[in-house]
């Protein structure tokens, strides 16, 4: 079975409240990232529809503030998926309610695996392609992947050390 990126498409939008904020008046790091977390397995659950688990996060970018009472929205897609893997894009966007003004403020990829009750990796539907955009997405996110995986290799190699 396969299913499309338009599938599992995300946006989520909330208002940044005081407590999500940094003395200087905006979101800090950390509320950013479980929010791109949350986009990201919302995401890999609906290809997936069993348990999922974040197995790395990267290219994590911070290029604009959000300020307090600002719109914060997380957009999340599926680039990639592999056996049991999915490599989720994530952007985030601050919008001025008053404005209507956007600005793209972070973005990063989150590799997802999808687990049995056990927590074993488990196969997933295939994602099935339906533009030239998605295509190359779908290639960049392969050559992404097989960087991660040496980078893997290199972290065990030296953790046996
Ligand atoms: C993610 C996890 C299930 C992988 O288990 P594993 O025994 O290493 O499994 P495998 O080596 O068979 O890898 C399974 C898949 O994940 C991919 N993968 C594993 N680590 C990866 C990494 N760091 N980056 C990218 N892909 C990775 C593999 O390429 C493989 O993909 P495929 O099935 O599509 O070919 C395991 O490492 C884990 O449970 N990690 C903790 C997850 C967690 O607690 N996250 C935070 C809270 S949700």
């Amino acid at each position: 079975m396969a299913r499309r990126v338009a599938d599992s498409r995300v946006e989520m939008t909330e208002i940044v409240m005081p407590n999500d904020a940094n003395p200087l008046g905006t979101i800090f790091g950390g509320r950013v990232m479980q929010l791109m977390d949350i986009a990201a397995s919302i995401t890999c659950l609906r290809h997936a529809r069993c348990n999922v688990v974040t197995a790395s996060a990267d290219s994590l970018e911070f290029r604009a503030p959000v300020h307090v009472g600002e719109a914060i929205v997380v957009r999340s897609w599926l680039n990639w998926v592999g056996r049991s893997s999915m490599e989720a894009q994530v952007e985030v966007l601050a919008e001025n309610l008053r404005t209507g003004e956007r600005r793209r403020t972070s973005t990063a990829f989150l590799t997802m695996v999808a687990v049995d009750e056990a927590g074993r990796p488990k196969e997933v539907s295939r994602l099935e392609l339906e533009s030239d955009e998605e295509r190359l997405r779908f290639r960049q996110a392969g050559e992404r992947r097989e960087e991660r995986l040496k980078l893997r290799e290199k972290h065990r190699m030296e953790e046996a050390d």
